[in-house]
């Protein structure tokens, strides 16, 4: 049962104050009933007595006989009482040896005026609705006139009334249990799906999706879930898709400086050139693993959000100046333009300078890199509020549909051309994610065959005169 702890305590919840209504407006009913039919008997009672008076101040026999033929027509007792006591007219039920209901101050009363009515019970359980009333001759009261009308009648209308109060309200009583179960049912299947899915989850099945459609609160919990579950598998997808990437590529720079200094090592070269170009391979192999591991640590580090940044006032043009002036001997070895200019008023830039430097030089890398004929143009584009950094190439361009792509870790056009160009896809990745934590923006457009073109842009800081013409 303890799986429906939440079912099970709203029902006893609703049941209890379903219960505590339906007692209490049963008990109401009730009395207003019994209330109502006694007032009404009492009224009768006492209007049938002020008949039996009218009828015996005529005081002649046969208004006596009739008297007794009314009383046992309307199915009442009759005593007629003299102040002595002595009863000198009965008819009726009730047996008329039984007169404790004949009370000596009651009568007094009567005597003197007044009418007294009183409910009695006699010695064999039966209940009578008591009328006493004086009867007048001449102006003088003569005797008392009690009529008795037994209950009877109406305490089995009220009996009915009762059985038909008991009969409904435990129709609605389990109308209600069954009501009651099938919302507890309701609420809590969706819950118990939950707390299944969730410690499915947990044990590592992230294909587990809830298949609850309903629109309330319990309907965004399990949206809530299952975006969980994608971001995790999403998460747990990626991760060993990195993890892969990262030996592969570290595997394929090891390959090559195992084999190479083993060739040298056991001396398989031929000529003093050969062993040199063979060094070469393993220094440039070396160069190359330490570049991707450094870029591995960077990453590492923005992914852990932990990557520090110094912020200072940077001068872009400056900057890019000696990034273009560091790869121009590349750009040069490749025979390839590499022109830099500027427009606009320049201004100051609120950024991290190494960083800065980083994504010139991947976007200028990247630029010779994938160009073999024509050249590189940057250009800073200096606006009141904005700077625009562009570098475009003349190069192998990146087809349409893999645009998207390119700022992917380890993502690269058509997997031949790492072979061909010696990259790992992290560049650019870490670009993006530098660009993003400084406050800017990085735009991508490029044309298979002809060309591409990056464009990163900065706000700048506000002007107050530092800025360079
Ligand atoms: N200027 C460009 N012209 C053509 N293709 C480009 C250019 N810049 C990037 N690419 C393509 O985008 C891919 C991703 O670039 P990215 O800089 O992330 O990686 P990489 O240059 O291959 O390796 P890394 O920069 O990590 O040494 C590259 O492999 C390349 O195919
Ligand atoms: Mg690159």
């Amino acid at each position: 049962m303890r799986s429906n702890r939440v079912g099970l305590k709203l029902g006893l919840v609703i049941i209890s104050v379903f219960l505590i209504v339906i007692l209490f407006l049963g008990f109401a009913i009730d009395r207003m009933f019994t209330n109502f039919y006694s007032a009404e008997m009492r009224r009768e009672t006492e209007e049938i007595t002020s008949h039996f008076t009218v009828m015996a101040n005529a005081a002649d026999t046969t208004s006596e006989q009739t008297m007794m033929t009314f009383a046992e027509f309307s199915n009442v007792s009759i005593f007629n009482i003299l102040e002595s006591g002595s009863v000198t007219l009965h008819s009726g039920v009730h047996d008329s040896t039984d007169r404790t209901f004949i009370r000596a101050s009651d009568l007094k009363k009567i005597f003197s005026g007044e009418k007294v009515s009183l409910l009695y019970e006699d010695p064999s359980g039966n209940r009578y609705f008591v009328s006493g009333q004086p009867i007048t001759a001449g102006g003088v009261i003569t005797s008392a006139l009690y009529v008795m009308s037994s209950t009877e009648q109406m305490e089995q209308s009220l009996s009915g009334v009762r059985n038909l109060l008991i009969l409904s309200g435990t129709g609605a009583f389990l109308l209600a249990l069954g009501i009651t179960w099938i919302i507890a049912q309701v609420l809590s299947r969706p819950l118990l799906q939950m707390q299944k899915a969730t410690r499915k989850i947990a044990r590592g099945e992230l294909e587990t999706r809830l298949e609850i459609k309903s629109k309330d609160e319990i309907g965004s919990l399990a949206d809530a879930i299952n975006d969980l579950a994608i971001d995790l598998q999403h998460y747990r997808d990626t991760r060993q898709e990195l993890f892969s990437n990262i030996s592969h590529e570290l595997r394929t720079p090891i390959t090559y400086l195992e084999g190479y200094s083993k060739v040298v090592k056991d001396k398989l070269y031929e000529t003093e050139e050969e062993k040199d170009r063979y060094l070469d391979i393993i220094y440039q192999e070396a160069v190359r693993l330490q570049h991707l591991v450094d870029d591995l640590f960077d990453m590492a580090k923005m992914e852990e959000g932990k990557i520090s940044l110094v912020f200072e006032r940077i001068d872009l043009s400056e900057l890019v100046e000696q990034a273009v002036r560091k790869v121009e001997l590349k750009a040069k070895d490749k025979s390839l333009r590499l022109t830099n200019s500027q427009s606009g008023k320049a201004s100051l830039v609120h950024a991290d300078g190494k960083r800065m430097e980083q994504i010139v030089l991947n976007l200028l890398e990247n630029a010779i890199r994938y160009t073999e004929q024509g050249g590189i143009d940057v250009h800073l584009v200096y606006t009141s509020k904005r700077v625009t950094l562009i570098v475009e190439d003349t190069g192998i361009g990146i087809p349409e549909e893999e645009l998207p792509y390119i700022f992917e870790r380890f993502y690269r056009v058509e997997k031949s051309r790492s072979r061909q160009f010696g990259g790992t896809g992290l560049g650019l990745s870490i670009v993006k994610k530098l660009v993003e934590v400084q406050g800017g923006e990085l735009q991508v457009s490029s044309k298979l065959g002809e060309g591409t073109r990056f464009e990163i842009q900065f706000v700048l800081l506000p002007d107050n005169g530092e800025g360079r013409t």
